[in-house]
C-alpha cells in the first residue's frame, strides 16, 4: 500500500508506463526515471508462463519497487490461480490488483475480488479481446477498474487492436447507466494516435510500456499521451 496515496476518480487521465519494457537490470532507478517523466502510476506485469505464453516477475519484485519509489503500483495478473497467490501481492505492497475473467485463469472471480477489496486493495477485472464484453457483466458492481486487453496478453511491443474499442465504449455506457463508479484501463500498443482512440471511447488509464520506456525522450512520450 502506497503512503499518502491520491485518490483517483475516472473523471482523472492516469498514464501507467509498464516495467515489462525497462532494463530489468535496474528496475528501482527506472521506476525513479518513470515518476521523474511524469507517470502516475506503475503497471506491473506479472506472467506465469500458463495463463500466458511468457513468464516475467513475481511479488519480490514488486517488493523491490515498493520498497525503493513511493508510487502507486497496478499489479496486473496473468497467472492461474490468482486467488492462491493474492496475499503475496498484498504483502509486496501492490495498491490495485487485477485479475483475469477467462476461465483459463481457473478461480472464482466474485470471491477474488472480495477478497482483493478485504485486504485494502483497489480490485480489477480483466478481459481478453476474444472474452465478449457480457463475461464481466456480473462483476462490474465489484470492480474499481476495468482493464479492456488491446492486445492478445504476454508480450509488449505488440500492435493495438482497435476492434477491441467497443468494449471500451460498451464499460463507460454500463458505468453510466448503472451510476457506477470504475476506472477504465486500456492496455497493449497504447502510445498518442491509440491513446486519443481509447480515450475518445471512454477510457481514462493509458497502459504504455514501449513508447514510453523506449522513447528518446520519456517525458515527452508521457505528456503526448496525457495530451491525445
Ligand atoms: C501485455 C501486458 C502489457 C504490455 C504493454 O501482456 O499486459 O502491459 O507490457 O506493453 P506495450 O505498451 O509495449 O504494448
Ligand atoms: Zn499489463
Amino acid at each position: 500500500m502506497t503512503r499518502g496515496v491520491k485518490k483517483w476518480t475516472f473523471q482523472d487521465r492516469i498514464i501507467a508506463p509498464s516495467l515489462l519494457a525497462a532494463d530489468f537490470g535496474r528496475v528501482a532507478e527506472e521506476t525513479t526515471r518513470a515518476i521523474g517523466a511524469g507517470a502516475d502510476w506503475m503497471h506491473l506485469d506479472v506472467m506465469d508462463g500458463n495463463f500466458v505464453d511468457n513468464i516475467s516477475f513475481g511479488p519480490a519484485l514488486i517488493q523491490a519497487v515498493h520498497e525503493t519509489n513511493d508510487v502507486f503500483l497496478d499489479v496486473h495478473l496473468m497467472i492461474a490461480r490468482p486467488d492462491h497467490y493474492l496475499s503475496r501481492f498484498v504483502t509486496a505492497g501492490a495498491d490495485l490488483i487485477t485479475v483475469h475473467v477467462e476461465d483459463e485463469a481457473n478461480h472464482d472471480v466474485s470471491q477474488t475480488l472480495t477478497a482483493i477489496r478485504e485486504a485494502g486493495c483497489l480490485a480489477g477485472l480483466a478481459l481478453n479481446p476474444a472474452t465478449p464484453f457480457e463475461a464481466v457483466i456480473p462483476h462490474l458492481g465489484d470492480i474499481d477498474l476495468l482493464l479492456v486487453m488491446t492486445v492478445v496478453p504476454g508480450f509488449g511491443g505488440q500492435s493495438f487492436m482497435e476492434e477491441t474499442m467497443p468494449k471500451v465504449q460498451a464499460g463507460a455506457k454500463y458505468r453510466t447507466e448503472n451510476n457506477l463508479s470504475y476506472h477504465i484501463e486500456v492496455d497493449g500498443g497504447i502510445g498518442t494516435e491509440t491513446a486519443a482512440t481509447a480515450a475518445a471511447a471512454g477510457a481514462n488509464v493509458f497502459v504504455a510500456g514501449s513508447s514510453t520506456f523506449c522513447a528518446p525522450d520519456m517525458a515527452a512520450a508521457v505528456q503526448s499521451i496525457r495530451q491525445a
